[in-house]
């Protein structure tokens, strides 16, 4: 049985968990998959509560989960995801940026970008006084190994050919190295070797969109994967996993939208196709199909929020798509 551990988290976190547990429930109901949920608390709450953003057994719990399914932290955003992708060793940020049927989406985009999770500029490391500030960039030859690995071998599993390598070998020494490295690995793996500057893959991105796949180093991946939210209605829509070797957390690309908190409004879907990447990472693909298709149908009815052009609410929504789960008969596991 997949232990699965909840992380709603601040702001919408816990009102778009109310509305996705029903979800997650009648999903795994349907395909006879029973999942263990187990709930932990982290971010600013829990910050002000006990005294740390990420207490003990919330870290314990997500290590020991097979999967982990997070919502959405705060202010101490970097207290938590940060020590979590790096502790955990979860080297991968998978972020596929596809377009489902609304009307402010561009329809047809996809493009998947795969950025590296665990060093870069996030390493933390560096110095500061009151007239400058430092902050050290990490490029290492087996962090660039292992992504550009998993980016190539995740286009071949998927089908995606256009892959490009982003960096900026122009300036930056670290990508040198990640390019070097990047170009062999992509021969290994039987791919032409394409690559582009960061800031013309930012244009490209918004122009005529080359890739069907990115892979690039930690920063670049951060900005360029809310530049592609941008073309699929917004980062309500927009899932991501953050994977390791044999641990996951999978979460929105969303944050904890304080303007509209306590609202029920917020856009649950993100949070939806993250847990269908979940599941897809488990090993339950037919689950993870199944929920997507929901989550189209769901589009195309118009059962949305308003950030992508509906009136409902987030539970509002919930419900529609498990109700578009449980009546559709694709039932093969
Ligand atoms: C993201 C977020 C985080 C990041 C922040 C909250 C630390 O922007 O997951 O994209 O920069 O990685
Ligand atoms: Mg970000």
């Amino acid at each position: 049985m997949p232990r699965i551990a909840i992380i709603p988290g601040d702001g919408v976190g816990p009102e778009i968990i109310e509305a996705v547990l029903p979800v997650l429930e009648a999903a795994s109901d349907k395909h006879g998959i029973p999942l263990e949920l187990k709930f932990y608390e982290a971010g600013d709450l829990t910050k002000e509560r006990r005294g740390a953003a990420l207490p003990s057994d919330t870290f314990e719990g997500v290590r020991k989960a097979d999967a982990t399914l997070m919502v959405a932290i705060g202010e101490t955003a970097r207290e938590v995801i940060l020590p979590l992708r790096q502790k955990l060793d979860l080297y991968v940020n998978l972020r596929p940026a596809k377009s489902y049927p609304v009307p402010n989406a561009v329809q047809g985009f996809h493009v998947t970008i795969v950025r590296e999770n665990t060093e870069g500029l996030y390493v933390r490391a560096g110095w500061s006084s009151e007239y400058a500030a430092l902050d050290l960039r990490v490029i290492t030859r087996h962090g660039s190994e292992r992504i550009a690995r998993f980016g190539y071998r995740y286009a071949k599993e998927n089908g995606l050919s256009r892959v490009y390598v982003v960096h900026k070998a122009n300036v930056l020494r670290g990508c040198q190295l990640f390019r070097e490295v990047c170009h062999r690995i992509a021969e290994e793996e039987g791919f032409e070797y394409r690559e582009m500057y960061v800031d013309a893959a930012a244009m490209r991105l918004a122009m005529d969109r080359p890739f069907d796949l990115i892979i690039t180093t930690n920063m670049f991946g951060d900005i360029l994967a809310d530049l592609a939210a941008a073309y699929i209605g917004g980062l309500g829509m927009y899932p991501s996993g953050n994977i390791g070797e044999d641990n996951a957390i999978f979460e929105p690309v969303h944050g904890t939208a304080p303007d509209i908190a306590g609202k029920g409004i917020a856009n649950p879907m993100a949070t939806i196709l993250s847990a269908a990447m979940m599941f897809r990472w488990l090993g339950f693909v037919r689950v993870a199909d199944d929920i997507e298709r929901a989550v189209w149908k769901a589009c195309e009815m118009g059962y949305t929020t308003p950030d992508v052009g509906g009136k409902m609410r987030a539970r509002e929504v919930g419900n529609k798509i498990l109700e578009l789960l449980s009546s559709s008969n694709h039932k093969d596991v």
